[in-house]
């Protein structure tokens, strides 16, 4: 019998507890009560999300004494953005919102950070809970508190630090998502494994295809797994001053390639972060730090599961120019006085940050992978 994990992520008055298990949304009025302070609460969710799991929700938190407004946005990631944001906080303007109301964020992470960033913003701060439903959500965004919106400048780049009081992790609603979707969110699982815990890594070499086949067992342990990891590091560094930068191990790549991608669906933020960290590991064998082997054997597991692992992998990146990326690069949110910082590995499993990388090395890379025919 599967049961339901609890992970705790411990920052003091602002803790709160991760569940993680199958069923849970059909409890989910009596879990979130005890926790807001009113008996309102504005769900935000996207139209594909909603045909699935927003009647069970209703229907628990309707049972529970909760009374529900629905606030449904367009799928995908055009959806962070300052237009939704306005949309979304002033249907809860429209709709009586007050101190004591909820978000609750019922989907991926593009929901969990627009829900979470207008729960930061309305009345200065409502309770906010959420309801991750992909399996990236699960295991990263809905975690941590970050939260925010896309601007033609960049990903993420207008948001808020704001913790949300419960997450639920309700794993049969990964039974809905695409598999495309799955195997995004898989690559951040790997990012575990290869910033920090080698011992991880060399689990999911082992248990990767189930968990992406969709073995209940598996899957729950590597959530829970994950969740530890990145609660370990929120609970250390919650406003990413160090130990935090490692969680954005490929992100300073991925964020580029998104950004040159144009949010338009052809590269998900999963997959884009399973090339970045092969460009990370790549990069980091280049300056001597890492062994050919490691970055080889993240390369062939990544590949293995059906992800991207080369820029070339990507429709359209042949009309790229690297120093477009690098231009982007710079724009990214860990840059301080126009370095670019890159987080880079000595091996699997052993990862730091530094802004002593130089542009030339990087533009070469880039160089090299934008004219690298995929599959060589
Ligand atoms: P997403 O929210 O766009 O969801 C992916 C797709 O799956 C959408 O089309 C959605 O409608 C659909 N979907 C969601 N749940 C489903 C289900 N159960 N059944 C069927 N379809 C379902 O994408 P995502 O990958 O969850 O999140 C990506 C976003 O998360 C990016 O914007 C990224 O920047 C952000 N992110 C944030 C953090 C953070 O710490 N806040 C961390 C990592 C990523
Ligand atoms: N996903 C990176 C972080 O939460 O810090």
């Amino acid at each position: 019998m599967t049961t339901t994990q609890t992970v705790r992520v411990g920052l003091e008055e602002r803790s709160y507890d991760i569940r993680v298990g199958p069923g849970l949304i059909a409890g989910a009025g009596n879990e979130i009560k005890p926790l807001i302070r009113g008996r309102k609460a504005f769900v935000v969710t996207d139209s594909t999300v909603s045909g699935y799991w927003l009647e069970p929700l209703t229907r628990s938190l309707d049972a529970a004494g909760i009374a529900v407004t629905t606030i449904v946005v367009p799928p995908g990631e055009s959806s962070k953005s300052f237009a939704d944001f306005e949309h979304v906080c002033c249907r809860m303007l429209e709709d009586g919102v007050d101190r004591r109301s909820a978000v609750i964020a019922l989907g991926g992470g593009v929901v969990g950070d627009l829900a979470g960033y207008c729960a930061a913003s309305v009345m200065r701060g409502l309770d906010f809970i959420q309801i991750p439903t992909t399996l990236l959500a699960q295991v990263d965004s809905s975690v941590g508190g970050k939260t925010g919106i896309n601007t033609p400048q960049g990903k993420n780049l207008v948001g808020a630090f704001y913790q949300p009081k419960l997450v639920l992790a309700d794993t049969g609603t990964l039974d809905t998502l695409p598999k495309r979707e799955v195997r995004a969110g898989y690559a951040e699982i790997v990012k575990y494994g290869l910033i920090r815990d080698a011992a991880f890594f060399e689990w999911l070499e082992q248990h990767g295809a189930d968990l992406i086949a969709g073995d209940e067992a598996v899957r729950i342990s590597a959530i829970v797994e994950s969740c530890k990891a990145k609660a370990a590091v929120v609970a250390a560094d919650e406003r990413e001053a160090g130990l935090r930068e490692l969680l954005n191990f490929g992100h300073t790549f991925a964020h580029a390639l998104e950004a040159a991608a144009g949010f338009d669906g052809t590269l998900l933020h999963g997959e884009a972060v399973s090339v970045g960290m092969i460009q990370a590991l790549e990069l980091s064998r280049r300056i001597g730090l890492c062994a050919g082997q490691d970055t080889e054997r993240a390369r062939s597991h990544l590949a293995s599961m059906g992800l991207k692992v080369r820029v070339a992998d990507i429709p359209g990146s042949a009309r790229w120019k690297a120093e477009a990326l690098l231009a982007s690069m710079r724009r990214d949110k860990k840059a301080r006085d126009g370095s670019i910082r890159f987080v880079l590995a000595r091996g699997i499993g052993d990862t730091f940050s530094s802004d002593d990388v130089a542009p030339d090395t990087v533009r070469a890379m880039l160089q090299e992978d934008l004219t690298t025919t995929a599959g060589v």
